[in-house]
């Protein structure tokens, strides 16, 4: 029987976390290796979350090797082979952007700390509460002794839309829209690539053929999708949250399939002329737990304006947390 594998999720009792919790214990991350779950809540909400916990007992999952609550991030993040940061904030009515990124900066600068003083050695964290970008920012600049590289953020639910609606287009099934990539931010600034798209590995502007369509029809449904769910649902996204957050971790700790690349926001290498540090989206493989990003990918001056927008959001983002003192 081989080790357990520790996985830290935050914002438990929430929507995302009824629809994270199940898939992690029945193996949908690393198949048969035991994981063990440690579930970190407010305090209010950790009764909800007994309840959470009882329906695992109920599962039965032969491979769930144990859950602990609680809303010390510390004790909740010890040992932790993966985080999961779910929980944030939500915008509320009246809520300024200073606002929101002030009360998530509260959240996220504790949770940085509390995984450099606790998780373990291999930790890798994916932050999908938003804004996603930024509270991963924050959470890298605080978790000192952690490798920047090892903090992520999701996009990973734009990609998967993304490819969907390109499928859909094309007649094809998903599985044949390949090198999909979501650039800069998670917000409606972000730019869904086409270009560098393939379907049956003919290049997909070649397949689509339709500028008027790729420009006004795909690019602001994939960037606007969340709002659109939300409008539709009443409440965002989960269960498409839940399964891109674990796409997302198992790509980065087995690997990208062989010949393909996912998007991940991650720390700015440099790499496009993305400001050193930023955590922007990028084309990713990964291999053994390590991310790099695909080089070489043309990118035209209509793709270079789209990009460049997100990147000042992303970099005001940046300017507004740091002059709170943030990062
Ligand atoms: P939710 O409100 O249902 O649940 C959030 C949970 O987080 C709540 O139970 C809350 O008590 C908890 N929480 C708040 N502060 C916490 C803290 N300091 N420590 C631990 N837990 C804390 O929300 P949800 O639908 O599950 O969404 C969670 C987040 O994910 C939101 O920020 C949402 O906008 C974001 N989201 C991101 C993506 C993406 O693609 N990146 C997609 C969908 C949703
Ligand atoms: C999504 O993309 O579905 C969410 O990030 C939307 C949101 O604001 O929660």
């Amino acid at each position: 029987m081989s080790t357990p594998f520790t996985v830290a999720v935050t914002g438990a009792a929430g929507q995302i976390g009824y629809a994270l919790l199940y898939r992690l214990a029945s193996g949908d991350l690393l198949g048969d290796r035991p994981v063990r779950l440690r579930l970190l809540e407010v305090e209010p909400a950790l009764k909800a979350l007994e309840g959470v916990v009882m329906e695992l007992d109920d599962c039965a999952f032969p491979n769930l090797a144990g859950v602990e609550i609680g809303s010390d991030p510390r004790r909740m993040f010890d040992g932790a082979n993966l985080a999961m940061l779910v929980g944030a904030m939500p915008r509320k009515a009246g809520m300024e952007r200073s606002d929101l990124l002030t009360a998530n900066g509260a959240i996220f600068t504790e949770q940085g700390r509390a995984l450099a003083a606790s998780a373990a050695d291999d930790v890798r964290v994916v932050v999908t509460g938003n804004p996603a970008n930024t509270n991963a920012l924050i959470a890298y600049h605080n978790a000192s002794g952690i490798p920047r590289e090892r903090f992520s953020a999701l996009t990973r639910l734009d990609h998967n839309r993304a490819r969907a609606l390109l499928a859909e287009r094309a007649g094809r099934p998903v599985r044949d829209v390949t090198g999909m990539t979501i650039w800069g931010n998670h917000s409606t600034t972000q730019y869904p690539d086409v270009f560098n798209a393939k379907v049956c590995g003919v290049p997909a502007d070649r397949w689509i053929a339709d500028d008027g369509w790729i420009n006004f029809d795909f690019i602001p449904t994939v960037a606007r999708r969340g709002a659109a769910v939300i409008a539709a649902r009443g409440s965002s996204s989960a269960a498409s949250a839940a399964n891109a957050t674990i796409e997302h971790s198992r790509d980065w700790l087995l690997g990208t399939p062989e010949g393909e690349w996912t998007s991940m926001a991650v720390p700015s290498d440099g790499s496009y002329g993305v400001p050193d540090g930023l955590v922007s989206s990028f084309p990713v493989t990964c291999s053994a737990g390590d991310w790099s990003i695909v080089q070489g990918l043309p990118i035209s001056a209509f793709a270079q304006a789209k990009i460049d927008a997100s990147l000042g959001e992303l970099q005001g983002e940046r300017d507004a947390v740091r002059a709170l003192g943030l990062i």
